[in-house]
């Protein structure tokens, strides 16, 4: 049988399978879920053991277990490691979503959970893929699949796996299905994603809550303060302020910054996000801003009275939690120490901070003349009939970095979910269409990976 009809016949039972584990809320940032998050270990496992890979095994780290299967043919053959992320974000605000996000729901052509692009549906294309290649013999080469339970809250036990079974997980070419497409007309390839730096920081006034009328106007206010240092670090032109943070980024020469310059339509981004205008850095369009260029926000800021009406109070404490996405070359380590400098000098004699580093990771450039990025090419060339764009894309996968660090492996980010799939928002989606390309084109990918490695 060839794999087509076999994605053919199999296509509801696939979609189906994805409801199923949609419905496990694998929320790695919540302590409560740690029970859920071992059985989308277990269920996983187990799929991958029903897709024809003897060798599969669990192993259990500080935080969350990591997945891992290998289906070795041949030692002459390449092998492909499979990464991807079986964790998802916090759904909330739960009162936003339509259909409650672990109840997965279809509605025009497409899933709606939490999880259903990022990274669920698009991992499950990769276990449906290789059980279409298994069940029908076209398997062209050895596999390894690694899926972490930790992406969301940063891989932070990853890496000590990583360094621990490099041997393990030698490979020729990493394989990842978690980044988007430009349009389902318009197939892309991830060839750059940023680095992240993540901080949280606590301004402490006075040791108590004040009367805001006895008190206010002679004490110094914890939430002004804070928002008067976070107001500081950028200016009205979109720069970022901070000393020393554009240091180290890469500049890209005029002919560099126009070959990224693909069809964009400014109006319909505007109109999909419900914004009048766009604001960022001056200099740099909408696509550089998010794909070359770094960026700094507030994730969340909190402190004092939240509650209904009117609390007159001058409140001891404030808070905020502050990323920074970062460029080539960049170090997330460095913009770190320059963040928490930032608060611990400028912080006034009034007042005290704290700086607590939440997250780090390395941003990463892909080359895109390598078998593996070929590969890709050609597997969209045939399944989608054109030719990907390789695109520069703003979020952060921060294992990408370590896997070239540590494995010596570049990462394919072949992903087939679209911007208006809402990840990490109320109701995320992804398209049917996009679950079942995807799947047919990693079949494609294996195929033409394995050629290209043989003729290289
Ligand atoms: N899959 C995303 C990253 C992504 C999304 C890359 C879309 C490119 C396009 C991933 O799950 C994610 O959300 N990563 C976090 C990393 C953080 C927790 C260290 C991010 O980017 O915020
Ligand atoms: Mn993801
Ligand atoms: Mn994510």
């Amino acid at each position: 049988m060839t794999s087509t009809t076999f994605l053919g016949d199999n296509k509801n039972r696939f979609i189906d399978e994805l409801i199923d584990f949609l419905k496990i809320p694998s929320i790695s940032a919540d302590p409560d879920k740690s029970d859920d998050m071992a059985q989308a270990a277990e269920w996983l496992e187990c799929k991958l053991a029903e897709a024809g890979i003897e060798k599969t095994k669990i192993f259990a780290t500080e935080g969350h277990p990591i997945v891992y299967a290998e289906k070795r043919i041949n030692d002459e053959l390449p092998t492909v490691l499979v990464y991807g992320h079986y964790d998802v974000q916090p759904p909330e605000p739960l009162e936003l979503w339509e259909s409650p996000p672990f109840e997965p729901k279809i509605k025009n052509q497409k899933i709606y959970a939490r999880g259903a692009c990022d990274d669920k549906g698009q991992m499950y294309m990769h276990v449906k893929a290789l059980e279409t290649l298994i069940t029908t013999k076209n398997l062209p080469c050895n596999v390894k699949v690694l899926i972490e339970g930790e992406e969301e809250v940063g891989s932070s036990n990853l890496e000590g796996f990583l360094r621990q079974h490099t041997s393990m997980l030698s490979a020729d070419v990493i394989l990842i299905s978690d980044t988007s497409i430009i349009s389902n007309d318009c197939p892309s390839i991830t060839s750059a994603l940023r680095g992240i730096s993540y901080i949280e920081v606590e301004l402490k006034g006075p040791s108590r809550d004040l009367h805001s009328g006895v008190y206010g106007g002679a004490i110094a206010n914890p939430i002004n303060t804070l928002t008067k240092l976070i107001a500081n670090l950028t200016n009205d032109k979109g720069k970022i302020t901070l000393e020393g943070f554009y240091d180290d980024v890469a500049e890209l020469t005029t002919e560099q910054r126009e070959k990224l310059n693909r069809e964009f339509n400014l109006e319909a981004y505007k109109k999909e996000l419900g914004i009048k205008d766009v604001f960022g850095e001056s200099g740099f369009n909408t696509l550089e801003r998010t794909g070359i260029r770094p960026s700094l926000d507030v994730n969340g800021i909190w402190g004092g009275y939240t509650g209904v009406g009117a609390k007159t109070v001058l409140p001891s404490k404030a808070n905020a939690k502050i990323s920074c996405r970062l460029v080539p070359n960049q170090s997330s380590d460095h913009i770190t120490s320059l963040l928490k400098d930032y608060f611990e000098s400028n912080c006034p004699k009034h007042s005290t901070v704290e700086v607590t580093v939440l997250q780090g990771g390395e941003p990463i450039i892909v080359p895109t003349d390598s078998p593996g990025y070929m590969a890709a090419e050609l597997a969209f060339q045939e399944v989608w009939g054109k030719k990907p764009v390789p695109t520069r894309e703003g979020g952060s996968i921060p294992i990408v970095a370590m896997f070239k660090k540590v494995l010596g492996l570049d990462s394919i980010m072949m992903g087939f979910g679209l911007d208006s799939d809402a990840i990490h928002s109320p109701n995320e989606s992804f398209g049917i269409f996009n679950y079942l390309k995807g799947i047919e084109t990693i079949t494609v990918y294996y195929q033409k990976f394995t050629k290209l490695y043989q003729t290289k």
